[in-house]
């Protein structure tokens, strides 16, 4: 164990344009897509909350105000359910509301995921802090912040969550080269969508991260790069040539829900598994099944 401050902060850049997930996200942003019952961006909250994270910064942008709403405390919706008593409904609402101390900054221009997190400097300060996208849906016993979290705890260092993925999706995420550094795995550089050609690894980041400050002095010295975006890829390699960062292989179930496809498969995930209305969707897609083959 390195003697580190207590990691509080988390930022959560949802200023994106969500253009995989058009028409929906035309006026609804992509943060507020349901997963069963709940906006992903909760889902992304409460596991930060589960990680010990209960700092938060949503980076916004126009047409992203429902995300504000939804956490904020809504008196009449309130009053409304209790007054019908509708218990359980109104522990549910009221619960989004006081669960965590969220503060907004907005992005005015979408110039790309490391420019959002630049946005969050101000808030963050000289302390290090995860960053989670909540359009990556990732479920584990041990929240996957914080599986970041022990070895940042352990170590000091920046740290980025990691997926394997098939050799032929390597061009749809940042992949990087890693070694192994005893029992961990040290990341040497990262490359934005590369043709599986040129990939090192199969190992891929997942929307989940924790880094030093530094970070910022390199986001700010960052071009745009890929797409004309100030790619956040770029400033870790820059990171990365300074300081140590690990890599975590998450212990976790992960869903691109930024997309249609991944989006459908965490809520025939979480639909079976869900104790209301799990049953019913069993029958359903086992009928549907029969009845299409
Ligand atoms: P994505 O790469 O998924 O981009 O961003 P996007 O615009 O949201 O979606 P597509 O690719 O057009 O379909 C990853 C994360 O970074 C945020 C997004 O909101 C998402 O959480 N982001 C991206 C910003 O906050 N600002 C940006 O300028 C770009």
């Amino acid at each position: 164990m390195v003697n580190v401050k207590r990691l509080c902060k988390i930022v959560f850049p949802a200023a994106g344009m969500g253009t995989r997930f058009l028409p929906a996200t035309k006026a609804i942003p992509k943060e507020m897509l349901t997963i069963v019952d709940k906006p992903l961006i909760q889902y992304g909250v409460e596991e930060a909350l589960a990680s010990g994270m209960d700092e938060v910064l949503i980076i916004t942008g126009r047409g992203k105000n429902a995300i504000e709403d939804h956490f904020d405390i809504s008196s009449e919706l309130e009053a409304n359910l209790l007054a019908a008593g509708k218990d359980e409904i109104f522990k549910k609402v009221s619960h989004i509301a006081r669960m965590a101390n969220i503060a907004y900054t907005r992005q005015k221009k979408a110039l790309g995921l490391g420019h959002a997190v630049l946005c969050a400097a101000p808030w963050v300060g000289d302390e290090a802090f995860g960053v989670s996208l909540a359009d990556e849906l990732i479920l584990a016993d041990e929240p996957a912040m914080q599986q970041l979290r022990a070895v940042y705890e352990a170590t000091g260092c920046s740290v980025i969550g990691l997926a394997e993925v098939p050799h032929t999706e390597v061009h749809k995420y940042g992949i990087v080269k890693a070694e192994q550094d005893g029992e961990r795995l040290r990341l040497l550089s990262m490359i934005e969508k590369p043709s599986p050609d040129y990939a090192p690894s199969n190992l891929a980041i997942v929307g989940r991260y924790i880094f030093t400050p530094r970070l910022f002095d390199h986001l700010k010295n960052t071009k745009a790069g890929v797409n004309s975006e100030i790619q956040l890829t770029d400033a870790i390699n820059q990171l990365a040539g300074e300081e140590h960062i690990y890599g975590v292989v998450l212990n976790a179930q992960r869903f691109d829900a930024g997309n249609p496809g991944g989006f459908l498969a965490a809520n025939a995930v979480l639909g079976l598994q869900h104790p209301e209305y799990g049953e019913n969707l069993r029958a359903l897609l086992a009928t549907q099944l029969a009845t299409s083959s």
